[in-house]
């Protein structure tokens, strides 16, 4: 089938190089000139794994090319999805502008009977809306364009994968013409057992917000038991595992921290929070509230941990190793990491960041801080060491190494992504976010044949 894809961020340049992958011919409209270059070169203009080999061979097959030219879209393709950003505005509420303006390049040039498909997330009535505008764009006799909505669930670090084997599709749509054009579209995937799920609008719109609001309620339910453990010389991790061997509640996401950050979590909760305060939902909005509340506090008990481990903030030299919001990525957008050392920099620190993927991006979005090309060049002289991400390197980090360097062994993780156990026997001062430091807990789960102990 022959289709655009709209907006080739995270989610539109991988959809559109899995769609051509999967057979179907495609092609990428970006308003962004440089992302089109180089995407057509067979780059992401983002760190992606296993995206660009596949862009590369999709553009080399002829199935996949990229342009910022709406009319060749319009007249190329009779299916058009939408992936632009829906960042949040300061009440939490979605911004819609990258959205209607899209429809807006896009409308005008199309002829004929076409479909519109939303990806992006987005409160429900988005699509209605959107609906609503393109009928006053179009006059009699120039077909129809219907929109319909089909989140995206995919996570950064494995967004390839994702799109290629989603656990789940959902499309909401209005009409059976639109519901079996999108069932044909992927084909390739349900044919291999991947559930597709047909709901109305509303709940498709609803789906990925609701989906990124649980992952978030049970991230910061789990950093409140971490305050109730360092209260009470309680283990959260062996908590989280205690809690995770329940199948009714599961282990994914209970590792307590610092916290979720990212393009999608943080914005969701409180886009979903700001839907439901405007529709009267009071329980929702108090519920994702919290939600929220925990989260942020985070940055601040992070904080709090450097002041506890130097003598004067003001002064003091910070290394804090992360810069990206999780590992694997190089997206710094709502990155706790980030958002510490800049509160800490505002408190006077002398900070220097260092992150493995994510330092041109940090670069860019907070210009202040200083930068290190490398973990151990970024402790150079520091009276404390703050881990924000949980990177590989960090983890197999030497700390009798990292402490020759440093002016003061105090290091704290904010994100179990050191052993505190090694780094103690080291010598260094650990506090965490976590009550006890992973590794150091006393308590532990025992497997068949295996040790869980933290
Ligand atoms: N990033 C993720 O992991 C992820 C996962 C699932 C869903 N989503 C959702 O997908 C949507 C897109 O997120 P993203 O992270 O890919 O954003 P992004 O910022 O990475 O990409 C958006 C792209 O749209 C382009 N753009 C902006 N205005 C445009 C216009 N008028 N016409 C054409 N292109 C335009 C930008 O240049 C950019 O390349 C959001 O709603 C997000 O919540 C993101």
């Amino acid at each position: 089938m022959k289709m655009s894809v709209i907006g080739c961020g995270h989610l539109g340049a991988t959809h559109a190089a899995c769609m051509a992958a999967l057979g179907h011919e495609v092609i990428g409209v970006d308003i962004d000139e440089d992302k089109v270059t180089l995407l057509n070169s067979g780059k992401g203009w983002f760190h992606e794994p296993d995206l660009d080999p596949m862009l590369a061979d999709c553009i080399e097959r002829g199935r996949l090319r990229f342009t910022t030219d709406f009319t060749e879209a319009a007249g190329f393709a009779a299916v058009h999805f939408l992936g632009v950003a829906t960042p949040g505005y300061p009440d939490g509420s979605y911004d819609m502008s990258q959205l209607r303006a899209a429809v807006s390049s896009l409308v005008p040039h199309l002829r004929g009977d076409c479909l519109i498909i939303g990806k992006s997330t987005v409160s429900p009535g988005t699509a209605a809306g959107l609906q609503a505008m393109i009928d006053d764009m179009r006059g009699p006799g120039q077909g129809r364009v219907e929109v319909a909505w089909n989140p995206e669930f995919l996570r950064e670090g494995c967004a390839v994968a994702d799109t290629l084997r989603p656990d789940r599709i959902v499309v909401g749509a209005g009409s059976t013409a639109a519901a079996e054009t999108i069932r044909e579209i992927y084909r390739p995937q349900t044919d291999t057992g991947i559930p597709l799920l047909l709901t109305d609008l509303p709940t498709s719109e609803l789906a990925k917000g609701a989906a990124n609001a649980f992952l978030a309620t049970k991230i910061s339910f789990i950093n409140a038991m971490a305050d109730i453990c360092a209260a009470t010389g309680g283990d959260v991790s062996a908590l989280a595992l205690s809690l995770g061997l329940d199948p009714r509640i599961g282990k994914a996401f209970l590792r307590a921290g610092i916290g979720y950050g990212g393009a999608c979590l943080p914005k969701d909760v409180r886009g979903l929070g700001a839907f439901a305060l405007e529709i009267g939902a009071q329980n929702a909005a108090a519920l994702l509230g919290a939600v929220d509340a925990v989260n942020q506090a985070r940055i601040g008990q992070t904080v709090s941990l450097v002041e506890a481990s130097v003598a004067e903030v003001a002064g003091s030299r910070v290394a804090v190793w992360g810069a990206t919001f999780k590992a694997g990525t190089d997206d710094v957008r709502d990155s706790a990491g980030l958002l510490i050392a800049e509160q800490l920099r505002t408190l006077g620190a002398i900070v220097t960041v260092y992150d493995p993927m994510g330092g041109g991006n940090a670069l860019v979005a907070c210009p202040e801080l200083a930068y290190a090309d490398s973990a151990i060049s970024a402790a150079v002289a520091a009276d404390v060491l703050v881990v924000t991400a949980a990177w590989p390197e960090f983890a197999q980090a030497d700390a009798a190494e990292v402490g020759r360097v440093v002016g003061r062994k105090a290091v704290v993780d904010a994100c179990q992504g050191i052993d505190g156990a090694t780094w103690r026997e080291a010598g260094w001062r650990v506090s965490s976010l976590t009550g006890v430091p992973a590794g150091e807990a006393q308590s532990a789960v025992q497997g068949p044949g295996r040790s869980w102990a933290r």
